[in-house]
């Protein structure tokens, strides 16, 4: 662990000046995750001590190559499965289920009852999780409905409905439970590249509105530069912190540009350099590197 994340740890108040004082508790913590599948066979390790910190309303994605512990991670952190070592906390409160402060939007978009119209769909874990009574679950899903644009659509059955627009259906849903965080697992990655990268628009601009706080997971390291305003790059199997990375500065008018490039192929680097540190680390002159391992 480096200088950094050290001294976030410190616990030396006393001689550190007022203004070096830890800020408050962040939102969620990620200490120190390692996470196992257990087979008959044999154990896997998705993911090996892996550290990081969300405060409200980051944008904070996962990014690595496949296999890396990605959605193991967001499964995680979800309640799904327990940590083989390290903890989870959401808001000081250890995870150990799922609840409904945490809500997953995948990448499979068929995962909407096909039996239940668009508005059935938002309304139905407001009802089933005796979040609101129906009229206020109505109210709630009409309003979040309106914000991803499919006010005309709530009568619609899933089945006529484009893959951006299930997309769009699967997010308000989530927002309507008003979860503490908004956990996406690619959840762009099924549609074709124009419908993506409006759906990364329409993220940010519900982003802009509603401010909830995102982790998103991805393997596109374009996609995690546009939506994210901080990144952690993840090694292959088994994942560990290779660095973190503040990416505010981009968004879908960066596409094309000289910096977004190289920033891309600086990341790249990072994230497929086998070798220790080099010579990726001396790339680590941009100046946006929050932690770098
Ligand atoms: N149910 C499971 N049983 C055993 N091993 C698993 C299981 N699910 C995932 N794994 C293994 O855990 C590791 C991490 O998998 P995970 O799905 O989290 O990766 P990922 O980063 O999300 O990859 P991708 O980008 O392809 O979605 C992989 O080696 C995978 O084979
Ligand atoms: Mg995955």
């Amino acid at each position: 662990m480096n200088a950094v994340l050290q001294s976030h740890t410190a616990s030396e108040s006393s001689i550190v000046p007022q203004v070096d004082q830890p800020a408050a508790e962040a939102l969620l913590q990620v200490q120190g995750v390692s996470l196992e599948y257990r087979t008959p066979e044999r154990v896997v390790r998705a993911t090996h001590q892996v550290s990081f910190e969300i405060d409200p309303a980051d944008r904070f994605v996962l990014l690595g190559p496949s296999g890396c512990g990605k959605s193991t991670l967001l499964k995680a952190v979800a309640g799904f499965i327990q940590p083989s070592e390290g903890q989870i906390r959401l808001a000081g409160a250890q995870v150990t289920e799922p609840g409904p402060d945490r809500i997953v939007v995948f990448q499979e978009f068929d995962q909407l009852p096909p039996w239940k119209t668009v508005i059935q769909n938002v309304m139905f874990p407001l009802l089933a999780s005796r979040t609101l009574k129906r009229r206020e679950a109505e109210e709630r899903a009409r309003y979040y409905l309106e914000k991803v644009g499919l006010s005309a659509f709530a009568d619609a059955y899933p089945h006529t409905l484009s893959g951006g627009m299930k997309a769009r259906v699967a997010i308000a849903r989530a927002l309507a439970m008003q979860p503490k965080i908004l956990l996406m697992d690619e959840p762009f990655a099924a549609l074709d590249a124009l419908t993506r990268r409006k759906m990364q628009e329409e993220l940010l601009e519900l982003w802009e509105e509603v401010r909830f706080t995102l982790l998103f997971v991805t393997h596109s390291i374009e996609e995690a530069l546009v939506v994210g305003n901080r990144i952690l790059l993840l090694s292959p199997h088994p994942g560990r912190v290779r660095a973190e990375i503040n990416s505010h500065q981009y968004d879908l008018n960066s596409l094309g540009g000289v910096d977004f490039q190289r920033t891309t192929q600086r990341i790249h680097r990072l994230l497929f350099d086998e070798g220790e540190a080099e010579p990726a680390e001396r790339e680590l002159s941009f100046k946006d590197v929050r932690i770098a391992y």
